[in-house]
């Protein structure tokens, strides 16, 4: 075996945490290296490391053998080192070609930007990867699954000898997933090196050769995945073993209808949706990216309204023209864009969990905040969701993706909704916390809460809910019950052209 890059007693601490702790292992040349760990674990803390963009406070990292020193991320993609990182970084307002050149732009004679040379080396690469984006289109315009695929391009276009993706599936249903995996694939055969992040387990163990383990900063496991499973990958995540979270059976018990909508459409990306979603049920809104789950579930949040349709809760008629008018009749949204509409991430964990609760009485009074009850509040969520931060006062935004995540789930339901619409609730969460927040889901279901929650991760969609819709095109496709739910049947839905409501329900 031949070691393209060799990672060395790595250590970097930030104000309060320590990231990561005397790291050290190999990289084999022309592999899919895959990091995992649980949140917070330290991967994007390395990744930043290798790619240049963080100095390490001790180690060395030797690429080929000699020692690598990197002075930036442009230093690092020279050396044939990029990055893709964990959050999209990409300007809407701008093209294909601008984004994928932005900063590094092909100039002639030396000061107008090549426009030519920037599109045609854009659509070059585009192609190589084997896939179809038109280089002069809006990236705004383009569905999440394409713009990954930019971040990529992007990458590629320096033709590196190692490409970092952190946590390029987090946002991407499976069958987009597969389009990233075959260029991952095929930039393996042509002997780039890949190191992978993901909390996937399927797909690591489907498309790596090998695996690194961190925990809580350090360098737990290097291991081929040939050689090991799930189970042992997990154990060695967490320091323990784990149950996995079982299905459960509905009760039968009749309930009554908390959210109701009838025909709702933009006239555009969804159009005439009908469903119900009764108390204490886990409705699923199933789909591929791009369906129009997210449009319509912001359509019932108010944000905007949809144009046609009409949406009653608890039986009566209602108008939703904004958010606040959705939250002051129970109803709360996780968004899928967690720095949209989810997080202020200038502000402290404390600060964005009582920001939203403030208004319930239960941790003010009289317009002013009791300390003692949002300390207790505060606790209470960061214990339970394991949000791992030195304090309640740090940064959200200095928080490691997934810890993110959990804030933005726990602000929601520190508002104590009646309804709650979760848009891919364990985004770039890893194992051990999603069994948590699956389990959490269901107490409040069990307690009345009526929950609709979007997601692209079929296994999840199986494990939480009740009921399952399926989108396609924008349009309901069907609706599969507790018995009937497989991902075979999920799928069949969600990506078929043209089929029957008979033959899905017999297929
Ligand atoms: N710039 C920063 N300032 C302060 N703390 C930071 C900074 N970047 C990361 N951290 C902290 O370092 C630790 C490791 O974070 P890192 O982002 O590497 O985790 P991760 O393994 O990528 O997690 P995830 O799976 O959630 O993405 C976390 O506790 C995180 O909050
Ligand atoms: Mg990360």
């Amino acid at each position: 075996m031949t070691v393209l890059l060799s990672v060395q007693h790595i250590s970097k601490g930030f104000p309060g945490v320590q990231a990561l702790r005397d790291v050290s292992f190999d990289i084999e040349a022309g592999t899919v290296h895959a990091v995992m760990g649980e949140n917070g674990a330290g991967k994007s803390t390395l990744m930043l490391v290798i790619a240049g963009a963080l100095r390490p406070d001790a180690g060395q990292l030797l690429l080929d053998g000699t020692p690598l020193v990197l002075s930036g991320t442009r230093d690092a993609a020279q050396k044939g080192i990029a990055i893709v990182y964990q959050e999209l970084m990409l300007a809407p307002n701008l093209t294909v070609a601008e984004n994928v050149f932005l900063g590094v732009e092909p100039r002639a004679g030396g000061v107008l930007v090549d426009r030519a040379t920037q599109r045609a080396r854009t659509a070059a690469t585009l192609a190589r990867m084997g896939v179809s984006i038109d280089p002069d289109q809006r990236l705004g315009d383009l569905p999440i699954a394409q713009q990954q695929l930019i971040e990529i391009c992007k990458s590629l276009v320096h033709e590196p000898r190692l490409l970092i993706l952190d946590e390029p599936t987090s946002s991407l249903s499976e069958a987009d997933a597969l389009v990233l995996f075959r260029v991952v694939h095929d930039l393996k055969a042509h002997g780039v090196t890949v190191l992978y992040i993901s909390h996937r387990m399927r797909e690591v163990f489907e498309n790596c050769d090998t695996v690194t383990v961190l925990r809580d900063g350090q360098h737990v496991r290097t291991l081929r995945l040939a050689e090991t499973d799930q189970d042992e990958v997990v154990r060695l995540m967490v320091g323990r073993d784990l149950a996995g979270v079982q299905r459960v059976r509905p009760s039968a018990d009749p309930r009554p209808v908390r959210l109701s909508v009838r025909g709702i459409g933009d006239g555009n990306r969804y159009r005439d949706i009908s469903f119900d979603v009764h108390a204490g049920e886990i409705v699923a809104l199933a789909g591929l990216v791009g369906a129009g789950r997210s449009e319509t579930v912001m359509g019932i949040f108010g944000a905007p309204p949809p144009l046609h349709g009409t949406i009653a809760v608890e039986g009566k008629p209602v108008r939703i023209r904004r958010p606040a008018d959705a939250m002051r009749l129970g109803i709360g949204l996780v968004p899928e864009d967690r720095k949209q509409l989810g997080l202020v991430l200038g502000m402290g964990v404390r600060a964005n969990l009582s920001l939203s609760a403030l208004g319930l009485g239960r941790i003010s009074r009289g317009g002013f905040v009791r300390p003692a009850a949002e300390a207790g509040m505060v606790n209470s969520y960061v214990d339970r969701f394991r949000i791992r931060t030195p304090s309640v006062e740090q940064l959200v935004g200095l928080l490691s993706g997934g810890n993110q995540q959990k804030v933005v789930l726990a602000k929601w339901l520190a508002t104590e909704p009646r309804m709650l619409i979760v848009d891919e609730p364990t985004r770039g969460v890893d194992v051990g916390t999603k069994a948590e927040i699956y389990g959490l889901m269901r107490d409040l279901a069990r307690g009345g809460l009526a929950i609709l929650v979007i997601s692209s991760d079929l296994p999840e969609v199986l494990t939480v809910s009740d009921r399952i819709l399926v989108m396609r095109s924008g349009m309901l496709a069907g609706e599969l019950s507790f018995d009937e739910a497989s991902e075979e049947r999920i799928m069949a839905l969600a990506a078929l052209e043209h089929i029957g409501t008979d033959a899905a329900a017999g297929g």
